[in-house]
């Protein structure tokens, strides 16, 4: 007989041995499952989360556990769902016991029974997040892994240990989670199993809001993004929930004029930002750039296509399209707006780099303007490699001209030298339109460079301008 091979440095954690000694005392069998062993078959650095599953009461279990443990922690309860969880240390615990699980038609709340360990293997969603290591005293860290899921593992495929259909069917979040994974750890779906995601797509419809948007935070957030996007988009799952993105696929021609296929350019740019940046508001951002061109799109007899305006109505569209994916209507959703909005500055830049365009362009930004930069170097996508070297070098002159100006003039959160309250005591004016008249003619006159952001020069600015519209300084 060959001699089994036990995994015990994964469980090295000392909650392991205390979660051991718990289950010995109340005479149940338990085991690790799920993400934590994956991850550490995978050698990833992602082990905060442990899933217990005893093959008895998860509650009492935990409970037990927390009498064990040093610090004695609380243990929190769902009833419901008759899961507990408890922090010792780096980690957090969570325990269930094994269940048999069957899944209502409308809804993905399952009708749960008791169950043993393969029960609840089997109705796991991966065969790689179905490996189980035993915490039981007679084989402390064997593997049990009845579908192959460590040879998936190595091949890299994402497979459900029971059919496709009814693994998607009984949980549709599932035909996400598969494209994140895939995305993620840079696995292939397995053939059947995505012609089941693409035939169940519909399914997805039950799912909330925020679970889907969960899942596609951790897309996302992977190394090279298109990858779930392009995989979204062939089961027809993303235009359920992103048609904004969708409506950009295409090329039209008319009398021989094409434009670019916007729906693969926004992935391109994508990708290429997510090599420059982990803000998943940025990456938001690229991905959201270009969704105005869709409802602008027009042909013009000799300008040819023209998305006019399309910063402004994207900028619109990110609005709605937070507020309905339920997703953070906060500074996370206005920085979304404001890149968008301002996305096509730095490009027409780029051609003619004007003193007063940067100065502009660094009021507008603020401490945006990293981001933005950031933003439209990624937005750069030409395949003619002239081009492509052209444009970075411009984007190059772009950035030492705001660092310039930025030294110069410091418009960057830009804070008028003359107040609202000066001009009134100056002119002896009650509150009145010509007051904020006179200080946008001040702000422009700095931006345009007339006159240096300095008090003085704004006060004599401020002197002759009101004079020109009329008003009097007090005591001439
Ligand atoms: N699970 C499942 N179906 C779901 C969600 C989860 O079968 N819709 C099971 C899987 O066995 C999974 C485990 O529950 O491994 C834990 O789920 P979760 O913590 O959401 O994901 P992880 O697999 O741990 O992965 P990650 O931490 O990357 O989200």
């Amino acid at each position: 007989m060959t001699k089994k091979t036990l995994y015990t440095d994964a469980l090295s954690h000392p909650i392991f041995e205390y979660i051991s000694n718990a289950s010995a005392d109340l005479a149940l069998e338990t085991y690790v499952i799920g993400g934590f062993v994956r991850d550490y078959f995978l050698k990833r650095n992602n082990q905060q989360d442990i899933d217990i599953v005893a093959v008895g009461s998860g509650i009492e279990l935990a409970q037990a556990v927390a009498k064990l443990l040093p610090n004695k922690p609380k243990v929190q309860v769902f009833k419901t769902y008759g899961t507990a969880m408890l922090r010792y240390k780096d980690v957090e615990v969570e325990f269930v016991g094994a269940r048999k699980e069957s899944y209502n038609e409308n809804s993905r709340n399952p009708v749960v029974e008791d169950g043993t360990l393969e029960d609840d293997q089997n109705r796991r969603d991966f065969t790689i997040n179905a490996l189980a290591l035993s915490l039981n005293k007679a084989d402390f860290g064997n593997l049990l892994d009845p579908f192959n899921g460590l040879k998936d593992l190595e091949a890299k495929i994402i497979r459900t240990p029971l059919s496709p259909e009814l693994t998607y069917s009984d949980d549709p979040l599932r035909m996400m989670r598969a494209i994140r994974f895939a995305t993620q750890l840079n696995f292939t779906i397995e053939k059947k199993s995505f012609e089941a995601i693409a035939k169940n797509a519909e399914r997805l419809d039950i799912i909330t809001r925020e679970r889907i948007v969960e899942e596609l935070n951790k897309i996302m957030s992977s190394p090279v993004p298109s990858v779930g996007f392009i995989l979204l988009h062939k089961a027809q799952l993303l235009n359920r929930f992103l048609p904004e993105l969708t409506n950009l696929e295409g090329v039209e021609d008319v009398e021989g004029q094409k434009h670019k296929d916007n729906f693969y350019h926004t992935l391109e740019v994508l990708d290429n930002i997510s090599k420059n940046t982990e803000n998943l508001w940025l990456r938001w951002a690229a991905l959201l750039h270009d969704i105005g061109k869709a409802p602008t799109k027009k042909f013009h007899k000799t300008l040819g296509w023209t998305f006019h305006g399309h910063e402004y109505v994207g900028s619109k569209m990110v609005y709605k399209l937070f507020k309905r994916l339920k997703m953070p209507m906060n500074e996370k959703m206005k920085f979304v707006q404001k890149m968008v909005l301002l996305s096509s500055r730095p490009i027409v830049l780029a051609t003619e780099v004007t003193d007063s365009a940067v100065r502009r362009l660094v009021f507008d930004a603020g401490d945006d303007i990293e981001s933005l930069m950031t933003l439209c170097e990624a937005d750069i996508t030409t395949k003619n490699p002239l081009k492509f070297r052209k444009y970075h070098q411009n984007f190059e002159l772009v950035r030492q001209k705001i660092k310039e100006v930025e030294e110069r003039d410091h418009v960057r959160n830009f804070q008028p030298p003359i107040s609202g309250e000066l001009i009134m005591e100056t002119f002896n004016l009650k509150p009145c339109r010509e007051i904020g008249v006179l200080k946008e003619a001040i702000k422009e006159a700095i931006l345009e460079g007339e006159i240096a952001n300095d008090y003085q020069e704004a006060y004599d600015f401020m002197l002759k301008k009101g004079e020109k519209l009329g008003m009097k300084v007090i005591g001439n």
